[in-house]
């Protein structure tokens, strides 16, 4: 049985919320976007939604299989089903993906945090030259970004130490309702700008003329992941304090969906937005897409400055939502192999975590490309940081939980405990075709793809 320091959710309903809550975030409304900008526009697109059908929603499933039907953290859960096997290296590399995945992800949002005072001040300047100027001047203030780091980590700690229930749940009953009425209103208003009919254009109608790039597929897949959460154990942990008597696939399909229509809705803001500005290149713009576009379209709004800070609040509350689930994961592991009390463990990786993210903070060129790896390399640590974590680690830690849920747990142990309970799910036995031969084939497909097609050209 569980220990009484881990805990179980209220309701289903609070399940699917704090899960939607880990996958809704930066991910969604800073990074999709970013990605789709890189990527070359609605091609990218595409490929992230086969992304997320094919190999992405099985693999959610699979995650929440092993963390429900073992009871334990990713460590644990394969040391329990597969005892005496190296199969744990599996759920170590998720716990080192929490705290590097977070040292990153904090910096940004202390972006927020920040934002929220410059919007509401109107001090992010007048028209799109002083705005993008503004942002850059604004990262490049070194000891700024690392105090934000630090304060964004110091919330999410003390929203962890609350315990499961208190914390997560909460937090996002009321957050995600209110982000999506505000998404949607600003969606509204950024279809409307003269330049969305090209924004929409180059957001969704593919362009098949131009030469692929295959590093499109790398990085939709990463995103993928790393939007939904996936590939580290963290929905292995949710997935262990949900209760038998929900039903784990569809509450998995309905996280999904609302991750992924969010992704999208961002989408429809930031092009519409974006090609109504002179001159807008959305493949030259790296992290500070939004940062550079948003605070034009809040200036075109009445009660402008009001709109703004209110979406970076939401943005900074999504985003502590998915914080809160990637120190989740280390701090359920310390208590759960070695026995730490809770807020031992909260304390000792929050601090580490701030420690990894100081490069991160110091370090992160708002013009470097965030899937070019030499670049990268070159001052922009947060890009290497958010290429190494997302586009490798994660899709690899996919990997292997396809492989060891569809061979060495088996399906049938698998698709006992999705329908536990007599649960309802579309297709039991789709969905152990995809886990079994899609997902992980579909995965390895698209990291030997520069190599097979250097072959053939
Ligand atoms: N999915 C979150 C986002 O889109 C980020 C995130 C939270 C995450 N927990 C995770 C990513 C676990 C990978 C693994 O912003």
């Amino acid at each position: 049985m569980a220990s009484p320091e881990r805990g179980m959710w209220g309701s289903r309903l609070g399940f699917i919320m704090a899960a939607a809550g880990s996958a809704v975030g930066l991910g969604n409304i800073w990074g999709f976007p970013t990605q789709v900008g890189q990527g070359g526009g609605a091609v990218f697109v595409l490929v992230y939604l086969l992304c997320v059908l094919l190999v992405c929603a099985p693999i959610f499933i699979a995650e929440l299989i092993l963390g429900r039907g073992s009871q334990k953290g990713p460590l644990g859960a394969f040391k329990k089903f597969a005892p005496n096997t190296k199969w744990w290296v599996v759920g170590a590399l998720g716990v080192m993906c929490g705290v590097g995945i977070l040292s990153f992800y904090a910096v940004i949002a202390g972006w927020t945090f920040a934002y929220i005072y410059y919007t509401a001040v109107g001090g992010l300047g007048t028209n799109a030259v002083e705005i993008a100027a503004f942002f850059d001047t604004f990262t490049a203030n070194g000891p700024l970004s690392i105090a934000l780091t630090f304060a964004f980590l110091f919330v999410t700690a003390a929203c962890i130490l609350g315990g499961v229930q208190a914390g997560i749940e909460r937090v996002t009953k009321t957050l995600m309702p209110a982000l999506i009425v505000l998404l949607l209103i600003l969606a509204a208003r950024a279809l409307t700008l003269p330049g969305a009919a090209e924004g929409l254009e180059y957001y969704l109608k593919p362009d098949f003329s131009k030469a692929f790039d295959v590093n499109v597929l790398t990085a939709a897949l990463g995103q993928a992941f790393f939007s939904l959460s996936l590939g580290m154990g963290a929905l292995i942990v949710y997935g262990s304090y949900l209760r038998r008597e929900d039903n784990l696939g569809m509450s998995a399909l309905y996280v999904v969906l609302l991750d992924t229509f969010i992704a999208l809705l961002a989408g429809f803001i930031i092009f519409p937005t974006g090609f109504s500005i002179e001159g807008f290149d959305p493949s030259a713009s790296g992290p500070g897409l939004i940062f550079q576009v948003l605070p034009q379209l809040f200036a075109s709004l009445p009660g402008g400055a009001l709109f703004g800070a209110a979406f970076f609040v939401l943005l900074a509350m999504a985003a502590l939502t998915s914080t809160i689930s990637l120190l989740e994961v280390p701090v359920s592991h310390c208590i759960d192999q070695y026995q730490w009390p809770r807020k031992k463990a909260v304390l000792v990786l929050a601090v580490a975590t701030f420690g990894l993210s100081i490069p991160s903070a110091l370090g992160n060129g708002s013009v470097a490309s965030l899937s070019n790896l030499p670049a990268a390399l070159g001052g922009n640590f947060l890009g290497f940081m958010a290429l190494a974590w997302n586009s490798y680690a994660l899709p690899i830690g996919g990997f292997l939980i396809s492989i060891f849920v569809g061979y060495r747990l088996g399906l049938d142990k698998a698709i006992a405990e999705l329908t536990a309970d007599n649960a309802w799910f579309p297709s039991p036995a789709l969905w152990g075709f995809l886990i079994r031969y899609v997902s992980p084939a579909a995965i390895a497909l698209i990291f030997l793809w520069p190599f097979i097609s250097r072959y053939f050209s």
